[in-house]
């Protein structure tokens, strides 16, 4: 029995069952299946239970093997038998595939809340006066070129919207069709009106293939995707915040709240919670694995394999706004800093453009390439290029240069050199902050409106009954 339940993942689908019974039973109304009193009292006992689920006192039997049982058992004992007749016309199987359904438009309309506020921290950031400030570049983890560092957050920015613009997406392919009304596998012989259903419950019709929509787990892999996506996302963030807080870098200072001490070296400040997130990555990628071989060679159409998606589904939407509730905070009161190395002195992260300089006064690229690393060669040890470089040794070497010579850029300046459309400077840098404003706020407009729905969604089915999202509330 227990082996069979699934009451645990369902108690976190609880309130999306209840909202489906809701509209099956004003469904089974207008098909004269049910007389409107009998539609009022089954719908007064759902509101009840939702109250009660609201208020956590709505407790799981695992000896009824899952949440639809459960909700039918206690609908048939406090209402009698017009209990018995709410499951007319329905199948577990089309229920648990609405449930899942209603739950990921909603649980993605969280997520991708939380998702914002991490990206929103990053961009605050990014126009605050240490994303002015410049630190190299790196390829291969060695110092490249120098930038602006606020063109380094707003790489991460740029990726997080993406991802919460994808979960948006995937909201509104979600909220295509309705799987109530398929049956088992094949529809129903009573007059069922699934187009009333699917509006009741904000679906844009009812779903076409009634075998499809009683199998279809494709979107709890789609969001298990980019959970997995964000998870990659989240840390590479994490891991430059936590090699910026190394004494080598020191180019972060993170909060008190987001470090622990050791319990032996007591001048130790580690930034554990970023490795945490760090570490995040490797779940959410195990959980879509998971998902994606339970659903691998199953014939159609319900197997129970199916249940067995739900707990990977809801520990990776748990996982993925905890990371994210984390991270805003973090990344908010993280104090960007310039580092030990980032006065960029000893670095000859300027390279390229007197490649370019050589280059404009008509000398072959490969030469002029060959020509400055001969020069950068013989800067000798313990020196600071920058300063070593004179204008008079530089017109030394190259000739070409001309009387004016060419002059190397400091640090500070080194990014106002490539101007190109998307490159360093600092005009391009806050071209870019502005499309990623603009994304922000245009997704934060679609969350409004998606937020909006789903209230009046749940206060009309619920009547007014206040049913709290149920969507993981993360750890
Ligand atoms: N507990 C089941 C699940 O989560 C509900 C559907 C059961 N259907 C069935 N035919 N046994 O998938």
């Amino acid at each position: 029995m227990a082996f069979g339940s699934s009451i645990a993942e369902d108690a976190d689908l609880l309130v999306y069952d209840l909202l489906g019974s809701l509209a099956h039973a004003a469904g089974l109304v207008r098909a004269g299946l049910l007389t409107p009193s009998e539609g009022r009292r089954l719908a007064r006992g759902l509101r009840q239970i939702l109250r009660d689920a609201h208020q956590g006192r709505f407790r799981l039997d695992p000896a009824l093997e899952d949440v639809h049982m459960n909700v039918e058992a206690t609908l048939t004992t406090r209402l009698g038998p017009v209990g018995e007749k709410l499951h007319t016309g329905r199948s577990r199987n089309d229920q648990v595939a609405t449930d899942l359904a209603l739950y990921l438009r909603d649980a993605l309309t969280m997520i991708q809340g939380e998702v914002l506020a991490v990206a929103a921290a990053l961009l605050e950031q990014a126009s605050a006066p240490g994303g002015k400030e410049t630190v190299p570049a790196s390829t291969h983890l060695q110092g490249a070129q120098r930038v602006h560092r606020a063109q380094l957050l707003q790489v991460h920015a740029s990726r997080l919207l993406a991802d919460a613009g994808r979960m948006g997406d995937l909201r509104s392919r979600i909220s295509e069709y309705s799987p109530l009304g398929a049956g088992a596998v094949a529809g129903s012989s009573l007059p069922l009106d699934r187009a009333y259903t699917a509006r009741l419950l904000g679906f844009r019709a009812p779903h076409p293939n009634s075998v499809e929509a009683t199998s279809d787990r494709d979107p709890g892999a789609e969001a298990l995707f980019l959970l997995a996506l964000l998870g990659a996302h989240a840390s590479g963030l994490a891991e430059e915040l936590v090699l910026g807080s190394t004494p080598q870098f020191a180019r972060v200072e993170l909060d008190d709240a987001f470090v622990t001490t050791s319990s032996l070296m007591p001048h130790k400040r580690n930034p554990d919670l970023a490795e945490l997130v760090r570490a995040e990555a490797g779940p959410f990628l195990g959980l879509l694995v998971a998902y994606l071989t339970v659903l691998k060679g199953l014939p159609l159409a319900y197997n129970r394999d199916l249940q067995r998606v739900k707990p990977l589904l809801l520990e990776g939407v748990r996982r993925g706004r905890a990371t994210c509730r984390v991270l805003a905070p973090m990344i908010q009161s993280a104090r960007f800093v310039p580092g030990p190395s980032d006065r960029g002195e000893g670095e000859a992260t300027f390279s390229v453009e007197l490649v370019d300089a050589l280059v404009l006064r008509g000398i072959p690229f490969r030469e002029a390439h060959g020509r400055v690393a001969r020069l950068l060669a013989q800067v000798p040890a313990g020196s600071l290029v920058r300063s070593y470089l004179t204008t008079e040794r530089l017109r030394q070497a190259f000739p070409e240069l001309g009387p004016t010579g060419w002059k190397v850029p400091t640090p500070l300046d080194e990014p106002e050199l490539r101007r190109t459309r998307g490159g360093s400077a600092w005009k391009e840098v806050r071209r870019d902050h502005q499309r990623l404003q603009r994304e922000l706020g245009r997704q934060r407009r679609e969350l409004a409106i998606a937020q909006r729905r789903w209230k009046t969604l749940v206060q009309r089915l619920g009547g007014g009954v206040r049913a709290r999202s149920k969507a993981a509330k993360g750890f």
